[in-house]
């Protein structure tokens, strides 16, 4: 039997997640990592915070800490709030890790001695007030096109046209309003991306109709509009420095300029992914009887592992074309060693009455606040069933509290609860014994091993919203079944007939928390311990 590794897109730093983020990656990531080790498959579900960036410095700096100390305490919410989600994460880890540093730079130095990196001078804004440059994104000023008057250095809101920071009129910095600035050249390294266009495409066209249609798409768009070769170095402060590198030479003979690259950092959509990697190696260290994490990551030890990905589709671009293109560039002889991603599951956006959950905007609903109103296995039920698969998905308080009250309470809670109070009050709370199962059993047994082969086949699909609601297919099957069996009629003139319902449904019960459990662990695991109680009296 195959291992499975999960991943799912790691969260940045900047604060606590709404359900969008949970809907996008974590949750169905949790759901299939408790599917399969169910199914008794050896599992490894991997996650960590995305710590890197400018706005991780902003964030800092906007409440007084160094990025470091924001980042720590940052990871420490997270973890907690995962943890009471129920994300049962077998590491959750920082990329800011020392075993990603390591990772980061190895494959840095790989890549340039295989002749995949590239040194360039490029033109960066630099704020002469903060003594610092100026990631293109928080420059404004004037668009050059349309005359709007807080365009992005990177592109224009009004009129979506992508600029160049030194294209806008009367540019200033967004973080503090200064004019203050100047473009200064600067030195960066360059990932030769156009090089392995067609070893992508390739790749890419080999999953269709294997992957989501939605993620192929996506990245064959991508390829198809012209890779780019990218940068992979910035001018910051916070995050993997580049000049600790133990550069080689490449092909050419050449080693990298030291001293132009002093000081600068790998960009964070650089390092991120390689922390799916280092997270491995941070479990690795964690659990030293586990065997180590090259087993999970690297051929042939690893040529047993099918390698799951979880993401939002903004995140798809760089687990198709980006990541990859490092994997196969650090080109450990003609087939990279490393694992690429088997299987890409990607999701639409989940909005809140229609509009985007924002966290800069605060708006929506977040981890915290959801877990002070309800218990979790609420939020986890309505998101699966709603997982934003097909198309965009809404969230609407009116239809939460519809949707939740009537599967969990009218149909599963209502179905457990009949049988458990009759049980109880009929049957000393014991499971009884005597007579004989009748057509109506006969037909149960049917239905509810279709149903569950059903279930079983779309979480092995990854089909969640589907998956929900062959579930609920199946709780309805039980209180179908009570409907018709009437044990509470039948005790009247026939105690073994009612004895036999009491036993299907008891065991009915028992069913019905297993395989809920991914969805809804904590119910699924009251449940059990009811019927713990019931049957050990
Ligand atoms: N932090 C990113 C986001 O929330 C996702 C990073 S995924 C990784 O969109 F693979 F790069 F880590
Ligand atoms: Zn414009």
């Amino acid at each position: 039997m195959s291992r499975i590794l999960i991943t799912s897109a790691l969260p940045y730093i900047n604060g606590i997640k709404h359900l969008g983020t949970l809907a996008g990656s974590m949750l169905p990531a949790d759901v299939y990592a408790r599917f399969q080790r169910a199914r008794g498959r050896e599992t490894l579900y991997i996650c960590a915070t995305d710590e890197h960036g400018t706005p991780t410095e902003l964030a800092a700096t906007a409440v007084g800490l160094d990025s470091a100390t924001f980042c720590s305490l940052d990871h420490e919410v997270q973890a907690r709030l995962g943890a009471a989600f129920g994300l049962s994460w077998d590491h959750f880890g920082r990329s800011s890790s020392p075993q990603n540093r390591a990772l980061t730079q190895q494959f840095a130095q790989q890549l340039w001695e295989a002749g995949f990196l590239e040194e360039r001078v490029t033109q960066q804004v630099y704020s002469r007030a903060a003594k610092r440059f100026l990631p293109d994104r928080y420059v404004i000023g004037t668009c050059p096109h349309c005359g709007y008057e807080a365009a992005r250095g990177d592109q224009c809101e009004n009129c979506t046209r992508v600029l160049d920071p030194a294209d806008l009129k009367n540019p200033r910095s967004a973080v503090s309003g200064s004019t203050d600035i100047e473009i200064r050249d600067s030195k960066h390294l360059f990932l030769r991306q156009r090089l392995f266009a067609e070893r992508l495409r390739g790749w890419i066209e080999s999953k269709k109709g294997d992957w989501p249609l939605l993620v192929t798409s996506i990245a064959l768009k991508w390829l198809d509009e012209g890779l780019q070769d990218r940068g992979i170095t910035r001018d910051l402060e916070w995050g993997v420095p580049v000049n600790a590198v133990d550069w080689g030479a490449n092909p050419q003979g050449a080693r990298p300029d030291v001293e132009g690259l002093a000081g600068k950092v790998f960009y964070v959509w650089f390092d991120a992914p390689i922390e799916y990697i280092g997270a491995t190696w941070e479990w690795a260290d964690a659990n030293p009887g586990e065997g180590g994490w090259e087993r999970w990551w690297r051929a042939p030890e690893a040529d047993d592992v099918t390698y799951v990905q979880f993401m939002g589709k903004d995140n798809v671009p760089f687990h198709t074309v980006g990541f990859p293109t490092t994997l196969m560039g650090v080109n450990e002889g003609a087939n990279s060693p490393w694992k690429l991603v088997d299987q890409l599951k990607g999701f639409n956006w989940l909005d809140y009455y229609g509009g985007k959950f924002s966290t800069s905007q605060k708006r929506g609903v977040f981890m915290d606040h959801a877990l002070e109103l309800l218990p979790a296995d609420y939020w986890r039920w309505w998101i699966i069933t709603n997982a934003p698969e097909g198309s965009d998905a809404t969230f609407t308080w009116e239809q939460f509290q519809t949707q939740v009250n009537a599967d969990l309470a009218d149909v599963l809670g209502n179905f457990v609860n009949r049988i458990c109070k009759f049980a109880e009050t009929r049957f000393e709370g014991r499971v009884p014994e005597g007579g004989t199962p009748g057509d109506l059993e006969r037909r149960l047994e049917v239905d509810v091993a279709a149903k569950l082969t059903e279930l079983t086949t779309l979480m092995e699909a990854r089909e969640f919203r589907k998956s929900a609601t062959a579930l609920r297919q199946l709780w309805v099957l039980g209180n179908q079944y009570l409907t018709e069996a009437a044990p509470w009629t039948a005790l009247k003139t026939d105690r073994d007939r009612a004895a036999v319902v009491v036993r299907y449904g008891l065991d009915l019960v028992a069913l019905f928390a297993r395989v809920s459990a991914p969805m809804i662990p904590n119910a699924a695991a009251a449940i059990s311990e009811a019927l713990g109680v019931t049957t050990d009296a």
